[in-house]
């Protein structure tokens, strides 16, 4: 495990976190204003470039000397990246946790053990400190916010995927998002995100989502406020299809933006048309910040105690954590899509019922017709037999 230095990043245009509502600001001060966030999956997605284009800043430099003999740093390692994000009068400590991509070995069971032992690692870690006489300062790097990346094959989730998701949700907010989206067409994209949804509700994997209930963080809102509009909204998103560029282009009208470069345009970060990046890092570091903060000590900490101090066996894939997953499907829309898929399926089911039903008959008017034959052919048999016998006879 290595630790990178602590950098100092003013984010130009600024990032939002200054924007935080005031009450909200004032808790996330009191509590020193601290972020853990966890980038995970399969090598090569894009992670390391996503945490630079995310602080606007090279908060991961690669290494020039490894550099000279290979094109792209790989992560080996578990890296924590510490930065201090200050806008106005605000700070925030974020740390980075950049993990080393897995389901590269031909033999992936239990590629996801290092990121659950880490979290694990770090609620114990709290855990202990808390248990000693002075507890004022604590070494604290429990992960607020596990970004899940997922492969942008277009199909839908590996057997890998959904394991390793499984077991990280029931450990920290876990949230997918879709890596490299610039390679896939807004039709492909459309679908590939349809797909990852049904497999997470189906799977009941627990990712994170804006809270929508009363009774939740947030339930000063009333349902038809913009605030509970926009969490519907990101809800809708999810899970977000990300690009990751730490370069700059001309958009041909003189400003310069963070983009990726094809011979046919540019590929816009910031541009909601292109991309869910801006939704994204809205919610990890303005609008639900303190959700996660929240949810993370509320939740995911309190049940590691619990079940630590009760003697819980930490191995079950399903503890900690077992509150029910939230539901994606909040839109009509896509009750419809389940639905429409549903009878798809159903239909499908039918056909094939069908199919085999009129095999099978095939089958049994195929022997009726070839025990005919076979009776047709013993009769025949048993004359030839007499004939034989017959000639015998006359001969004799
Ligand atoms: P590991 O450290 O091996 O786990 O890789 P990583 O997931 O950190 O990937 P990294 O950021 O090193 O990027 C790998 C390659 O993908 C680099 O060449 C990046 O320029 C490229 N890349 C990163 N983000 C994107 C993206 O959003 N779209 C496309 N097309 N390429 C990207």
């Amino acid at each position: 495990m290595s630790a990178a230095a602590t950098a100092t990043t003013t984010a130009q245009p600024p990032v939002g976190v200054s924007n935080l509502p005031n009450q909200r600001y004032k808790i996330a001060n009191e509590r020193g204003g601290s972020f853990t966030l966890m980038v995970c999956g399969e090598s090569g997605l894009g992670k390391t470039t996503f945490i630079n284009t995310l602080f606007q800043t090279t908060l991961k430099h690669q290494d020039a000397q490894q550099r000279r003999y290979t094109p792209i740093k790989k992560t080996v390692d578990i890296d924590i990246i510490r930065a201090i994000l200050e806008e106005k009068n605000f700070s925030l400590r974020v740390n980075v946790i950049d993990t080393p991509g897995f389901g590269d070995n031909v033999n992936n069971n239990k590629a996801w053990q290092p990121l659950i032992d880490f979290i694990d690692d770090q609620h114990d870690s709290y855990m202990r400190q808390e248990q000693q006489p002075y507890r004022k300062v604590k070494f604290d790097l429990r992960v607020h916010a596990v970004l899940y990346f997922i492969k942008p094959t277009g199909h839908g989730l590996k057997p890998l995927d959904i394991e390793t998701m499984k077991r990280l949700s029931t450990r920290a907010n876990l949230i997918p998002v879709i890596a490299k989206s610039d390679t896939l067409t807004a039709q492909e994209l459309q679908v590939f995100k349809s797909r990852i949804r049904q497999v997470i509700e189906a799977q009941e994997i627990r990712i994170f989502t804006p809270p929508l209930e009363t009774g939740s963080v947030k339930d000063d809102e009333s349902p038809d406020s913009p605030a509970m509009e926009h969490a519907r909204q990101l809800i809708e998103s999810m899970p977000f299809a990300v690009v990751g560029s730490e370069n700059k282009y001309d958009n041909g009208q003189g400003t310069p933006v963070v983009a990726r470069q094809y011979p046919w345009g540019l590929v816009e970060i910031e541009n909601d048309s292109h991309c869910d990046f801006r939704k994204l890092r809205g919610l990890l570091l303005r609008t639900y910040l303190l959700d996660l903060i929240l949810t993370t000590e509320e939740l995911h900490y309190e049940t590691y105690r619990r079940l630590r101090l009760e003697g819980g066996n930490s191995e079950d894939p399903n503890l900690p954590v077992k509150a029910p997953a939230r539901k994606l499907s909040h839109n009509p829309k896509y009750k419809e899509e389940e639905n429409a898929l549903k009878k798809y399926f159903t239909d499908q089911v039918k056909a094939e019922e069908q199919r085999f039903r009129q095999w099978e008959q095939n089958i049994v008017n195929e022997r009726i017709r070839l025990n005919g034959d076979l009776e047709d052919i013993q009769s025949k048999v048993k004359k030839l037999e007499e004939q034989v016998r017959n000639l015998q006879l006359k001969k004799r």
